[in-house]
Order: structure tokens, then sequence, then C-alpha cells
């Protein structure tokens, strides 16, 4: 079995030695090469090589699995970039507005094909491996026009905040586990409740990422994105909920504007209204659930145990 560190490591190093990329076309590929070799937590990959190694040694068919999710990741947030206008990610400026928008949009096209790609060589279950793949990417896409939709929404409630994030984020983490434990010939059941423990998990980890887009200095990404964008996060909706008549209309009158003190003074309200605690209530509460899902999987506890210190490391990060 093998730790976090290890997997990433081995897949680093299989990521340089099958990048797909040509080397042509420079002003397609070089910005391809720019943003995978970034770095990036490689979180979605792990997951699926220690979901395969729950069953046995890690497959051929995990790896092309691994890397073809970590490539799709990697398009989805090129192009989430464009789509919320950021500056920086993984502490570099961004492929739009390092090669421009074409760039953007056709690095992030291509990654999306070389993923199906390295998906095409797999060769065990490979029909039911596509079909929860194109689910799963296919809720990505609704995930996002519902972030997206919701910057100009002043009326979203929680539950639809949830289900926003299950589907931008959660479904791939769930996915990946679940592909991998498939891969390793699990049973559906078994599968499933992997499948379970990543969608809890993934909330969880998207509640703390937008924790972290407010109150952290190492995202590596702009600070206070979510407020300047007016995103519709669990602390924005929290603060409202809990919020007195000055403080509501304090935030109301926050998100019609669009100058320097805006960040500064929705963390305030953030703080003054409690939404800060209840954010990170609601990343224990997800937390708690996944380690749930996990406990009930029908595979040996120390088998378990290396999946149980990445959600740990992931629910404690500050990055
Ligand atoms: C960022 O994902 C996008 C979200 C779903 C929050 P990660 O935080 O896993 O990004 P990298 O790959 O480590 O940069
Ligand atoms: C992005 O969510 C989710 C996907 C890329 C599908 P965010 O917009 O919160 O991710 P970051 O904060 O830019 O990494
Ligand atoms: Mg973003
Ligand atoms: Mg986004
Ligand atoms: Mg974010």
């Amino acid at each position: 079995m093998h730790s976090f560190k290890e997997l990433v490591q081995q897949f680093e190093d299989r990521l340089n030695d099958t990048l797909p990329f040509p080397q042509e076309l420079d002003t397609l590929y070089e910005p391809c090469r720019y943003f995978m070799n970034l770095g990036g937590k490689r979180v979605r990959p792990v997951l699926c090589l220690m979901s395969n190694e729950l069953f046995g040694n890690i497959t051929d068919d995990a790896w092309r699995a691994a890397l073809g999710i970590e490539l799709f990741h990697n398009f989805t947030l090129i192009h989430d970039d464009i789509m919320d206008k950021a500056p920086l990610r993984r502490g570099k400026t961004t492929v739009h507005e390092r090669n421009g928008l074409t760039a953007g949009i056709l690095c992030g096209d291509v990654m999306s094909i070389y993923a199906y790609d390295q998906l095409a060589h797999i060769k065990t279950a490979l029909p039911e491996i596509l079909h929860l793949f194109n689910r799963t990417s296919i809720e990505v896409c609704e995930g996002q026009q519902l972030d997206m939709d919701f910057e100009t929404r002043d009326d979203v409630s929680i539950d639809e905040y949830i289900r926003m994030i299950t589907l931008k984020t959660s479904v791939l983490l769930a996915c990946s586990l679940k592909m991998g434990a498939l891969l390793g010939g699990a049973t559906e059941s078994t599968a499933n409740k992997l499948y379970e423990f990543g969608k809890n998990l993934g909330i969880a980890f998207q509640l703390q990422d937008d924790y972290l887009d407010a109150y952290s200095a190492n995202t590596g990404k702009q600070i206070g994105g979510d407020i300047k964008s007016n995103k519709k996060t669990y602390l924005l909706l929290k603060a409202l909920e809990n919020a007195n008549m000055l403080q509501q209309s304090a935030i109301r009158s926050l998100l019609q504007r669009d100058d320097e003190s805006k960040v500064d003074a929705m963390l305030s309200l953030f703080n003054n209204t409690g939404a800060d605690i209840a954010c990170r209530e609601a990343v224990k509460h997800y937390s708690d659930l996944a380690f749930e899902c996990l406990e009930e999987t029908a595979v040996p506890s120390t088998r378990k145990a290396h999946l149980h210190e990445l959600a740990t490391y992931l629910l404690g990060r500050d990055n």
C-alpha cells in the first residue's frame, strides 16, 4: 500500500514520461505543458489509485484512469479561470492571462480530448467506466453553469448551493474513487460506497475551498476572488441568513460595489455574523459523513488507512 506522498511522486514520474502533448504547434501545446506542470495537489488521480489499491496491486488501467482524470480536471480549471476571470492559479499566471483567450479555450478543449485518449486504453469494463466518466463530466458542466447563474441571483438557498458544489466539484472526486474501485474488481455496492465517500468528501473539500478563498493567503489564487465576483458561497449565504437588519443591508449594498475595500468589509461581516464558524462546522459535518462511508466500505480497515489520511490532510489544508 502506498501513501499520498508516494503516489503523488509516482504519478508525477508517469506524467513526465507520458505527457501526451506533441513537440509542435507551441501556441497550443506549450500552455498545456505549462499548466500541467504547475503542480497541483493531484488529489483526484491519487484517490483513483488508492481506491484501486484497496483491491490489489495498482493496475495499468488505473494509471490510465488517473492520468485521464487529472487531464480532465486541469481542463476544467483552465476554463474555470476564464469564467471566473482569475489572474492566478497555483501561484502562477493563468493560461488565458498568459497566452490569451484563444489559448485558454483551445488548451482546455484539447486537454479534455487527451483525457479521453487515456481512457481509451482501459481494458476492463470500458463501457461502464466511460458511462460514469461522461455522466460526471456532464454534471461538472451543470454545476459550473449553476455557479455562474448564482453570481447574479440574490435568493440562492443553502440547499441549492450544496447541489451546485456537488455537481461542480464533488462528483469528480466520487467518480475518481469509483473508477479506481471498479478497475480493481470491486463489487458494485462497494464501488458505490466509495462513490458516496467521495461525494461527501468533495462537498467538504469545496466548502473548505470557499473558506480558503476568503481567509487564506496560501491558495496560489487571488485573495477574495469569490467575494469580488459575488459568488454565492456558503460563507455569504450563512452571513445573509444570520445577519440582523443592519448587517443584511450592509451585505446587500456591498454586493453592488466593486472597489478595493469590498473584500475586507465583507470579511468583517462574515466574522460578525458567525458565517466563518458556520462554514467550518459544515466542513466538519460533511467530513464526518465521508468518514462514515469509508468506515462502511467493505474492505479491511488497515487497507483504508491511506485514504483516511488523505481525507484528513485535505480537510486540514490551507492551500
Ligand atoms: C480546485 O481543485 C478546484 C476545486 C474544485 C476547488 P484543487 O484544489 O484540487 O486544485 P489543484 O489541482 O490542487 O490545483
Ligand atoms: C471550480 O470551483 C470547480 C471546477 C473547476 C469544476 P472554483 O471556481 O471555486 O475553483 P477555484 O477556487 O477557482 O480553484
Ligand atoms: Mg474558480
Ligand atoms: Mg469557478
Ligand atoms: Mg474556489
